[in-house]
C-alpha cells in the first residue's frame, strides 16, 4: 500500500485543433498525502481545469497514470472509472452545477444514489449534511431560489454524500463576492477540522487561501511545480 492519496506520474494531455496540437499537460509529476490541503495556482488557460477534469476521470489523459489509493483511475473502463469516482472522489464546481429541476435535497440524494446507495439513506444522510451547511430550511427549494453562497454550500454537501477520500474543487469562490467566498473557504476549514484524514486539492486565484492550505503549488508551462 502506497502512503500516498494520490499520485501522478508523467500526465500528459493536449487538445487538438484542426491542424493544431495544444500540448496542456507535459508531464505532470504529483503526489498528495492523506490530510493535506493543496491549493493549485495559475494563469488562467494553463490548464488547471483540464487537471482536475483528468484526476476526477472526466476525461482520460493522453498518456500516464492516475494512482488514486492504489488504483490506475487512467486504465480503468469508462463504467469502473465512473463507479470509482462515485465512491471516492468529490467535486466542486466554480458554478455549482446543480440540477435547476431538483430540489437541493434531491441534488444532494442523487449523489448517493449514483454510488449505488439506498436512496431513503440517501435522503436522510442529504438532509443531516444540507442541515450542517446551514440550509436546513431551504431544503425543498430549487437552486434558482438560492443564492450563490447557499447553492455553493448544498453543491459541497453533494460533494460530501458519499464521503470521499478526496474532494476536488475548481475555483470554487470564482463566483462569489469575497466575503461569501470567505465564508466558503471557512467551512472547508471545519469539514477539514472535523475530517483531519480527508485530502483536498483546490483550484484558486485567492491568494488568502495560503494561510489555510498546508502547500500551494504552481501549475506553469505544463507542469505543477513548488510555489
Ligand atoms: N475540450 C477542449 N478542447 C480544446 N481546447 C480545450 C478544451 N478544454 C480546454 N481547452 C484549452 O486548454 C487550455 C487549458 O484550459 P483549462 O484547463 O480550462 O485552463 P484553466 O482552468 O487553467 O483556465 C485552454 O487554452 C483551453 O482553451
Ligand atoms: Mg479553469
Amino acid at each position: 500500500m502506497s502512503k500516498n492519496i494520490l499520485q501522478l506520474d508523467s500526465l500528459r494531455h493536449s487538445y487538438r485543433m484542426g491542424q493544431n496540437t495544444l500540448e496542456i499537460l507535459k508531464g505532470v509529476n504529483f503526489t498528495l498525502e492523506p490530510g493535506e490541503w493543496c491549493c493549485i495556482f495559475g494563469a488562467s488557460g494553463s490548464g488547471k481545469t483540464t487537471l482536475l477534469n483528468l484526476i476526477g476521470g472526466l476525461e482520460r489523459p493522453e498518456s500516464g497514470r492516475i494512482i488514486i489509493c492504489d488504483e490506475n483511475l487512467a486504465a480503468m473502463s469508462r463504467r469502473k472509472a465512473a463507479a470509482f469516482r462515485a465512491k471516492n472522489l468529490g467535486f466542486v464546481f466554480q458554478s455549482y452545477h446543480l440540477l435547476p429541476e431538483l430540489t437541493i435535497l434531491e441534488n444532494v440524494a442523487i449523489a448517493g444514489a449514483v454510488a449505488r446507495k439506498n436512496f431513503t439513506d440517501a435522503k436522510k444522510n442529504a438532509r443531516m449534511l444540507l442541515e450542517k451547511m446551514g440550509l436546513g430550511k431551504r431544503i425543498s427549494h430549487r437552486p434558482a431560489e438560492l443564492s450563490g453562497g447557499e447553492q455553493q454550500r448544498a453543491a459541497i454537501a453533494r460533494s460530501l454524500i458519499n464521503d470521499p477520500v478526496l474532494l476536488l474543487a475548481d475555483e470554487p469562490t470564482g463566483n462569489l463576492d469575497p466575503d461569501t467566498g470567505n465564508e466558503i473557504l471557512r467551512l472547508f476549514q471545519e469539514l477539514r477540522e472535523e475530517h483531519p484524514e480527508r485530502t483536498i486539492l483546490m483550484i484558486t486565484h485567492n491568494h488568502d487561501i495560503a494561510d489555510l492550505a498546508s502547500r500551494c503549488v504552481d501549475l506553469k508551462n505544463g507542469i505543477l511545480c513548488k510555489r
